[in-house]
């Protein structure tokens, strides 16, 4: 079989050198496409493709249809918000993630963003100290019970809700659960996000929301932009000249919000949260072995268009 690996961003040489010889390994071919500049670099380069590994790289339905021998998408990170499911699926494509495999990372970006905004981004002006304060999570899956884990231990009181998860876990976990999103962004000083871009969260985490926080609160957004309501953001920091926001990756709005609100607002210039070299190989080396092992045996435990 033909394993593509297509990253934009691409994975560190030692990520891609484990995946390639797992796939050799395996009796299959490997191929890469790193840092294209163009979709249609990808929609080129799938035309022979049986497996593709990917990042935040676009599985469109054009892609898919410009690939008629694919079987398999593993998306080697969390989100799969960049797949056409109903494509893939149509085409009995199966798309998998990898979770957990670079969430630690994640949860270090999360508190490291936590405290370059209480310490001003790094600039001489007196900031505050996160010790003492209380940080909501938003989504307590992989990331978020990390960042939860990394506050507490950093003196932090920590919150949470999901939808999924029972009062009772996050109680478990350490974390005190929110009755409410309401509650958790009226409570806590921190609110790190953890949420997926889906139609239902999509902008929901708006004016309302951002102005409920308490004075000097500050929103820490590593999940997806998207989720984010950028106009609502706007007004509320306009409204309230003691919030703040930092965010992987930049919203649309980051110039306007920046030249507004200078050191209150920062964004990552290009998605950085699973950047490292362990999370790289964590996750490239954890979507080759579930390529070889789907195409051997037929396990399908981490797909997500079942
Ligand atoms: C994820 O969903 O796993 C993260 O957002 C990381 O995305 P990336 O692989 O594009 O860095």
């Amino acid at each position: 079989m033909k394993v593509l690996v297509a990253t934009q961003k691409p994975f560190s040489a030692a990520a891609v050198k484990g995946i390639k010889d797992i796939i050799e390994g395996a009796g299959h071919s490997f191929a890469l496409l790193e840092k294209y500049e163009a979709q249609a670099d990808l929609v080129a380069a799938v035309a022979d493709a049986e497996a593709i590994i990917i990042r935040s790289d676009k599985v469109t339905a054009e892609v898919i249809a410009a690939a008629p021998k694919l079987k398999i998408v593993v998306r080697a990170g969390a989100g799969f918000d960049n797949v056409d499911l109903v494509a893939a699926t149509d085409r009995g494509i199966v798309v998998m993630n990898t979770p957990g495999q670079n969430s630690n990372a994640v949860a270090e970006l999360a508190i490291a963003m936590m405290i370059y905004m209480a310490r001003t981004q790094f600039t001489p002006a007196t900031g505050s100290e996160i010790q003492g304060k209380k940080v909501g999570i938003q989504a307590f899956g992989n990331v978020g019970r990390l960042v939860g884990k990394k506050a507490e231990a950093l003196g932090m009181s920590v919150m949470a809700i999901d939808p999924f998860i029972p009062a009772e876990k996050i109680r478990e976990a350490g974390a005190v659960p929110a009755a409410s999103v309401e509650e958790l962004y009226s409570s806590c000083d921190y609110v790190s996000v953890h949420i997926p871009a889906l139609p239902s969260t999509i902008k929901s985490i708006n004016y309302e929301l951002i102005t409920s926080m308490p004075k000097g609160a500050c929103l820490v957004n590593t999940a997806r932009k998207e989720v984010v309501d950028e106009e609502g953001l706007e007004k509320a920091l306009e409204d309230r000249p003691d919030l703040k926001y930092i965010t992987d990756v930049a919203p649309d709005n980051y110039a306007a919000l920046r030249e507004k609100f200078g050191l209150r607002v920062f964004a990552t210039p290009k998605k950085m949260g699973a950047q490292t070299a362990e999370a790289n190989m964590n996750a490239g080396l954890a979507a080759a072995r579930q390529i070889v092992d789907y195409f051997a045996t037929g396990n399908t435990k981490f797909q997500v268009n079942k």
